[in-house]
């Protein structure tokens, strides 16, 4: 399958990029609506700007989470916190439930957080870029054979409290090229995503800070899921009978299957999403990683996956689209600015910091707004399907994207019936001035 956007190694890298440099203005305080969660979620590290649209932060969790309260939430971890507990364990308050570490089968792994969701068992492989030296290390380590199968695993890390999701994407290296030149190492690695594991417990907490600097790699105790269950648990307290709920399964993937096709169909032929919304190339990007899917591929708990990659597709190219859409706006705002607003030649690119207050303020005030907005849209690319990863049972998975897919429809047809609304306006002014001059 295509994979347009997603740039697993440019995100990998990125991850570490910009952890290490903070280029906010601490001056700066918009009051977002989203202010409240922020403030309480955040402890350490305060001086995150998401004008880069991203949204791996544990404080967007929350805000998602509140607004969907029945559903399970990510629950996160400090390596050192695993450390420190005792049987049964704890993480926060989701409760692991395990009555001993003995009672499972555990898996020794190398433990690679990052900034991404990577999808299980998806068709395509992931492309790694390994060029700090601990990822070079693993990567060296497991092509040494010195790790069962290349087996490792890839969690998402929270930027805001710096945490690490719990449960994880197995990755299986299939191939791997040394790219290295002189006082530079850069390992390649094509892996697949083979499987989701739960961390348990981690060997080596110590090279965990802040920075997660070192050339030491983290070592974790996973517990593997082999098998997700189909249905909900027994005990869900109603008396729905078998036939009943089967009935309200097939709705359901009918419901989603008419509902992707309906947005598959609106990418492909709207005039208006291509004349407002998306370039030409995010267009046509999505519509080429599209398919035509069929009931057999949402009933099917594997083959499932392949739809939630699509649709994480999707989700990769809106991002990066509305972010390249709000760049360039920026950018040619502070160039405005510049020649308005500063003595002497213009220099490129503008720094912003040597704008006048009010201008940074403006600025900083659109690229919250545009990230509100964005956020708000309901397609982020990480968050969400890191829920979808920690979902256990198949249906309530297929619920879910079946709610994401129906709010991006709602989306679409809301942008078109809007845009039909002021050209009929136009229509009939002009009709009216017909009726004037005629
Ligand atoms: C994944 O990588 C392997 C090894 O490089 C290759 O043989 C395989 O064709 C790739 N699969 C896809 C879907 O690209
Ligand atoms: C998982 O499912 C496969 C086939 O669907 C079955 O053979 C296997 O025993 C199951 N494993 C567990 C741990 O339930
Ligand atoms: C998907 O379905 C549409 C309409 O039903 C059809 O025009 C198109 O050729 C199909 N695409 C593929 C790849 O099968």
């Amino acid at each position: 399958m295509i994979r347009p956007l997603i740039i697993s190694s440019f995100t990998i890298q990125s991850v570490f990029a910009f952890s290490q440099c903070s280029i906010n203005d601490p001056t700066y305080v918009y009051q977002s609506k989203f202010q409240s969660a922020r403030q309480s979620a955040l402890n350490a590290r305060r001086s995150h700007t998401t004008k880069d649209f991203d949204t791996a932060y544990e404080y967007l969790a929350q805000d998602r989470h509140s607004q969907l309260p029945n559903s399970k939430p990510i629950s996160w971890f400090r390596p050192a916190d695993l450390e420190r507990q005792t049987n049964p364990f704890h993480l926060e308050d989701v409760e692991i439930q395990y009555t001993s570490n003995q009672d499972k089968k555990l898996t020794k792994m190398p433990l690679y957080p990052c900034g991404e969701v990577h999808v299980p068992f998806a068709c395509g492989n992931y492309t790694l870029n390994n060029i700090q030296e601990r990822n070079v290390n693993m990567a060296k380590d497991l092509a040494n054979n010195q790790w069962p199968s290349s087996l490792f695993c890839v969690a998402l890390r929270a930027k805001d409290t710096n945490r690490i999701a719990s449960t994880a994407t197995v990755m299986q290296v299939l191939q791997m090229e040394d790219r290295s030149v002189p006082m530079h190492s850069k390992i390649v690695v094509t892996c697949k995503a083979v499987g989701i594991a739960q961390i348990v417990s981690i060997d080596n907490p110590q090279v965990w800070n802040d920075d997660y600097a070192g050339d030491e790699y983290l070592i974790a105790n996973v517990d593997i899921r082999l098998n997700d269950s189909i249905t909900d648990s027994e005990s869900d307290g109603t008396t729905t009978t078998t036939s009943e709920k089967n009935h309200q399964y097939t709705s359901l993937a009918n419901q989603l299957l008419s509902n992707y096709q309906s947005v598959k169909s609106i990418y492909s032929t709207s005039t208006t999403i291509a004349s407002n919304e998306l370039p030409p190339y995010a267009l046509t990007a999505i519509q080429s990683s599209m398919p035509n899917y069929t009931i057999s591929d949402i009933l099917q708990p594997t083959k499932f996956w392949s739809v939630i990659d699509t649709l994480q597709t999707l989700c990769n190219t809106l991002r990066q689209a509305k972010f390249n859409i709000l760049s360039s706006t920026i950018n040619e705002m502070s160039v405005d600015m510049a020649m308005e607003l500063l003595d002497g030649p213009l220099e490129l690119p503008v720094k912003r910091h040597r704008l006048p207050k009010e201008a940074q303020w403006k600025l900083n005030e659109m690229e919250q707004r545009a990230f509100d907005d964005y956020w708000e849209m309901g397609m982020d690319p990480v968050l969400d399907f890191q829920m979808l990863m920690e979902m256990e049972c198949h249906w309530e998975r297929v619920e879910k994207v079946a709610m994401m897919v129906g709010g991006e429809l709602e989306r679409l047809e809301a942008k078109e019936s809007l845009v039909r609304v002021f050209l009929e306006g136009e229509q009939s002014l002009m009709d009216r001035g017909d009726e004037v001059f005629g």
